[in-house]
């Protein structure tokens, strides 16, 4: 069963968070179930230089007034096609924005190009190779469902994963007809939103089905609490709506075999560990003390990621006398509170303030406990990783983090079950409070080592869930291609 994943980014070619790790490991992860995906990606300068085998398959003389030539290849094992665009994509770097940190001014017609394309393929506009099912993520191919809905051609059907309902692809309403949509899109059953145009709301009202990346996010979403302004419309769709929870690439997270890890290690063997953690230390310039608890966090630096309250109650921390690494890049204002805190407590906490995949995967190999402070987590992976790589999560009950994470309260402790910190709601006196209870908790050492052991054990892989992925697809094949259920 031929399935097209239409998205922005993909790991290892572009990425800037989950989304990216997703699109790229669940095309793997389904091949054993007989799905084979081509991803359909914009041409940033990455994407085109990876692309082996290449072929253009395509050119359209005129979308939405571009002319575009469509690449097929591959890489690493994976099929792409790819939308050559100069114009709209030979940038480098951050594929949302430039350099300083601002949007493109052009993101509308970027992503409405790579939706346009995607909802041609869906309408069998590759004569060698058609999909039975279209999959598109978050707000960037959002409006696949919404062409599909308004051109009215037969057309595979839409399977839509909700990562993130915080980003909406909001844009102004006089740029319908540039995005080739007609005017009565402009609707409160169209793509109406506050008086703008929403893309992401075309997926959230046409798809066939939606999933959300976690069975909790898909519940938080229908509440006015997480809904972001869709929890209605969400609410009306729930018959089509459910949570699969993401997994990760186990090659590529295994501390025995990951090469960003110093010293290889299984889960338990605390030398390996230990070892790791005296290097972490050095390397960022923090004492190499083997009892000092050492806490890491791996994120974006944005107010969904609770970085600032962290920042709040860091100095608390440190008369505790632990220490704190942070690799993260996001927001300025917290990034500047981070690197101001750091000149003050040089001892305590250490900052990478860039991207690195390489310390994304060696802080979880090394650090004692990785702090997801999150206010709001539709699946989260970082926790993933921790678990897997011996790093207990302490971190906010919302979202995944609390479909994957079960608290160490004493019942769990009892039963041996727990594997991490859970605290709720996300304020600093919470967070303060987690990070406490963990610490003396740290202190227990057969009790640590229980947490990190089942955090090992704990399921991280694709498995279930790509069934899950697979028997949606199916039964979405079987389908007749209407697009108003
Ligand atoms: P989100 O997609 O909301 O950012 P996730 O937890 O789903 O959150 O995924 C984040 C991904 O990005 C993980 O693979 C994490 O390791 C990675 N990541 C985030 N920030 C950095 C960074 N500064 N350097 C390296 N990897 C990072
Ligand atoms: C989003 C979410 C994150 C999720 C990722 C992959 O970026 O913020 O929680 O894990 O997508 O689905």
């Amino acid at each position: 069963l031929n399935v097209l994943s239409v998205a922005s980014e993909m790991y290892p070619l572009i990425k800037t968070g989950g989304l990216g790790d997703v699109v790229g490991s669940l095309p793997g992860a389904l091949r054993p179930y007989g799905i084979k995906t081509h991803t359909l990606l914009p041409g940033y300068p990455s994407v085109m230089e990876a692309l082996e085998e290449r072929r253009v398959i395509k050119n359209f003389e005129n979308v939405l007034g571009y002319s575009v030539t469509l690449w097929e290849g591959v890489t690493k094992d994976r099929a792409l096609f790819v939308i050559d665009v100069p114009a709209l994509y030979n940038r480098a770097g951050n594929p949302y924005g430039s350099p300083t940190g601002q949007d493109w001014p052009d993101n509308g017609i970027r992503y409405a190009v790579l939706a346009r394309i995607g909802a041609f393929i869906a309408q069998g506009d590759l004569e060698h190779w058609q999909p039975a099912v279209v999959q598109t993520h978050d707000w960037h191919s959002a409006l696949v469902a919404a062409y599909l809905h308004y051109d009215g051609v037969k057309a595979a059907p839409v399977s839509h994963v909700i990562h993130n309902l915080a980003f909406q692809g909001i844009f102004p309403c006089n740029k319908l007809e540039e995005f080739g949509l007609p005017a009565h899109a402009f609707a409160l059953e169209g793509l109406e939103y506050h008086g703008q145009i929403s893309f992401l709301k075309g997926a959230l009202l046409f798809a066939n089905r939606l999933t959300a990346v976690s069975p909790t996010y898909a519940e938080e979403i229908q509440t006015l609490e997480h809904g972001m302004g869709f929890d209605g419309l969400l609410r009306a769709r729930s018959m089509v709506l459910n949570g699969i929870l993401n997994g990760l690439d186990l090659s590529e997270w295994d501390p025995m075999t990951d090469s960003a890890v110093t010293f290889p290690y299984t889960v338990g063997d605390n030398v390996g560990r230990r070892a790791n953690k005296r290097v972490l230390q050095a390397e960022f310039g923090l004492p190499q003390k083997a009892d000092t608890f050492l806490l890491g966090l791996v994120s974006r630096l944005t107010t969904q990621k609770g970085v600032d309250i962290l920042a709040e109650i860091v100095p608390r921390l440190f008369e505790w006398n632990m220490q704190l690494i942070v690799v993260g890049v996001g927001d300025r204002e917290i990034m500047r509170s981070l690197a101001e805190l750091q000149s003050r407590y040089p001892h305590h906490l250490a900052c990478h303030l860039s991207y690195s995949e390489v310390l994304g995967h060696k802080m979880h190999s090394a650090v004692d406990a990785s702090l997801i402070p999150s206010r709001f987590e539709p699946c989260g992976l970082t926790q993933l990783h921790a678990l897997r790589y011996g790093s207990v999560p302490i971190a906010a009950r919302v979202g995944g983090l609390s479909d994957t994470i079960v608290d160490a309260n004493s019942a769990a402790i009892a039963e041996g079950v727990a594997n991490g910190i859970l605290f709720s709601p996300t304020n600093s006196e919470t967070l303060l409070a987690a990070i406490r209870r963990a610490y003396a908790l740290f202190q227990q050492k057969s009790v640590w080592a229980r947490l990190q052991r089942n955090g090992a054990l704990h399921d991280v892989s694709w498995e279930g869930k790509a069934a899950g992925y697979a028997q949606l697809f199916r039964e979405l094949a079987g389908y007749l291609p209407s697009h108003h259920n």
